[in-house]
């Protein structure tokens, strides 16, 4: 591997991330005096308090996550890609985990960690995603780097008609969203996002060559969840909890499909904003 294709990524990488590792990258290797051993209670707990209604995404990142964390020379990078509806929290899981500054370096391995972030990658050029692919291979040590330590997530709505679905025929049948069988969820998605012509990149190698090691489904948020949203909000912005307040936001907001309500069309997305609306003054 050449050390222009580096370059290449440095490059690529702010244009194409919205919480790009580059400077996580940067910091992990000149930065030493900060860190401090990655801790997995203290990431799952910070994982469960605010993330609400994904406990098989939880599961899978968290079990990815620290599997890396404890390998002392992983033969890849861990590559997560996570597909889901609007408003779900795919962005959001993100931010909890770029926050995790103490990952940079693991407590069995002394090598720099980065995480790289791909938003929206069903509306990126297809072309794009192949120029990273070295990356993402086995085996690539560049000066002394290793990428085999890093993260990288890539975040789509590909996929989400079908979790829609497996979601609202579990929700039918009374079945809890935690029991839903996430093999067969990320078989489907798999396959559906190989299969489908509109959500780009996925064409690639990537996928051929199974450089992504999970598919992570993020399913379509229900009514109590968006009230834990709306709680959320109303302790951020520091105002006591007000449940009046809380019901008529959700009043406002769409839930589909329309015969049954069952999930929110906009996840817990424009909340805030209908809080705004919704306080009294
Ligand atoms: N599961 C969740 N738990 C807690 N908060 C959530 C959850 N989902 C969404 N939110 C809240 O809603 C906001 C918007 O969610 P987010 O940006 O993660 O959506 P997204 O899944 O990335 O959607 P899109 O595909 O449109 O980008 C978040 O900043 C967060 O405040
Ligand atoms: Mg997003």
């Amino acid at each position: 591997m050449k050390s222009e294709k580096i370059l290449v990524l440095f490059v690529l990488l702010p244009i194409v991330t919205v919480e790009t590792g580059v400077f996580d990258f940067f910091s992990g290797i000149f930065d030493n005096d900060k860190l401090r051993p990655f801790n997995s209670t203290d990431f799952e707990k910070d994982l469960r308090m605010s993330l609400y209604g994904q406990n098989i995404a939880l599961n899978t990142i968290l079990k990815a996550v620290t599997w890396l964390m404890k390998d002392p020379d992983p033969p890849k990078p861990l590559v997560l890609s996570l597909h889901g509806p609007t408003g779900v929290g795919k962005t959001y899981i993100t931010k909890i985990i770029a926050q995790l500054k103490a990952w940079i370096y693991g407590n069995v391995s002394s090598f720099p960690r980065s995480i790289f972030i791909f938003d929206e990658m069903d509306k990126m050029n297809p072309h794009l995603i192949e120029t990273i692919k070295p990356f993402l291979d086995y085996m690539l040590h560049v000066d002394r780097v290793s990428f085999n330590h890093a993260i990288f997530l890539f975040l789509s709505q590909a996929g989400a008609n079908m979790i829609n679905e497996v979601a609202l025929d579990s929700w039918r049948k009374g079945k809890e969203r935690d029991q839903m069988n996430t093999q067969r969820m990320e078989t489907l998605l798999y396959q559906g996002i190989f299969n489908d012509k509109n959500s780009g990149f996925w064409h690639s190698s990537l996928i051929d060559e199974h450089l992504v090691d999970h598919f992570v489904p993020f399913l379509p948020l229900e009514r109590k969840h968006l009230k834990q949203c709306v709680l959320a909000e109303m302790t951020s912005l520091n105002i006591t909890h007000d449940y009046d307040v809380m019901d008529s936001v959700l009043k406002d907001m769409p839930f589909f499909p329309p015969e049954e309500e069952a999930f929110s069309l906009k996840g817990c997305k424009t909340l805030h904003n209908k809080l705004g609306l919704h306080m009294k003054l």
